[in-house]
């Protein structure tokens, strides 16, 4: 993989912040979706690759723009498979509330689990508790494991968790374990993320949300040396049919990080609104300000940019 390619998905994951942006707080998830997909798709073309996008905004009938199996990039570079979500926490947006990014991750072709869109149970951590972790074992168990490896109490620890009835029996587990929760009400791929960055004060992330942005999770912490185990939540017998045609046929299996996201993986992701990784898209006269984290799995390095864009030279803003 190009190591410059990392740089340049940052201005994807920029203009998609930039777009979405402005959708902040008008209650229209559906605009800010369509805005942040828009610009994540104009700005993907000027890439020299030869892409085609894996994880995307749904099937070929049902997205019009970044659906699976659609070709980006200039087509004259890299084969490479292309996961993202340009806004990811559409309601949060919409709602201006803390969380959305806007992201997207590449994988040599083949990289990246074709995660159905459905339900993914997620357990992730940092470096600091790779290895301890187990989707088997219960809350309890994990949250002991995390404070030894983390040397310290549970009590210390903080699990993010997403504010549904699904996880209420979890979340009395967690509370009686003695672990603090932060319940959001949307977005998991940036907690996921946050679980690995030291200071940010997230210690793990726990429950069952989106199998894409399962995928987009494990991209980021193999980058960052963290880790994390999936396993598809099925609903239905439509939906077991579905994970068969994408050639899934362990239902029970445990997906790791490197399952989800081989080879030399890239990730990006820019803030939308505030978070726990990332800040959000600040305007001001004439121009804005993002905050944004690109990696790659080879050299793990983690970059966090802020770029501050003048729009007089940036029109299309
Ligand atoms: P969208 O950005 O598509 O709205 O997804 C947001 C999200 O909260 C994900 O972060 C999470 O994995 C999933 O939805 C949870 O799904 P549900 O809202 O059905 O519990």
């Amino acid at each position: 993989m190009d190591r410059n390619l990392a740089l340049e998905l940052i201005r994807v994951t920029e203009a998609a912040a930039l777009s979405c942006g402005r959708w902040v707080g008008k209650g229209n998830k559906m605009a800010a979706d369509e805005a942040a997909t828009e610009a994540m798709r104009r700005t993907l073309e000027s890439l020299d690759i030869t892409g085609t996008v894996v994880i995307g905004e749904g099937e070929m009938d049902e997205a019009p723009m970044l659906y699976i199996g659609e070709k980006v990039g200039r087509g004259n570079g890299q084969e490479v498979d292309i996961a993202v979500d340009p806004l990811e926490g559409t309601n949060i947006c919409a709602k201006g509330m803390n969380g959305s990014i806007a992201t997207i991750a590449l994988a040599p072709r083949g990289g990246f689990l074709h995660a159905p869109d459905m339900y993914m149970e997620k357990i992730a951590v940092g470096p600091a508790a790779k290895g301890v972790i187990d989707i088997n074992a219960s809350p309890t168990d994990n949250l002991k494991k995390i404070a030894q490896a983390k040397s310290c109490y549970v009590e210390d620890l903080t699990v993010v968790i997403l504010d549904r009835p699904r996880h209420d029996k979890a979340v009395v587990e967690i509370r009686k374990a003695g672990a603090r929760i932060h319940l959001i009400s949307d977005g998991d791929v940036a907690p996921a993320i946050a679980a690995a960055v030291e200071g940010s004060g997230v210690d793990m992330l726990f429950g069952i949300g989106g199998a894409p942005e399962g995928v987009l999770a494990a991209s980021a912490l193999k980058c960052m040396g963290g880790d994390m185990q999936g396993r598809l939540v099925f609903m239905s017998n439509e939906e077991r049919d579905r994970a068969r045609s994408m050639g899934i046929t362990d239902f029970e299996k445990v997906y790791h990080c490197d399952d989800m996201a081989s080879g030399d993986v890239v990730f990006a992701a820019t803030g939308v609104t505030n978070g726990d990784l990332l800040q959000g898209v600040r305007y001001y006269s004439g121009g804005a300000e993002t905050h944004s984290v690109v990696m790659r799995s080879k050299s793990r390095t983690i970059r966090f940019i802020n770029a501050r864009h003048t729009f007089d030279y940036k029109p299309i803003y």
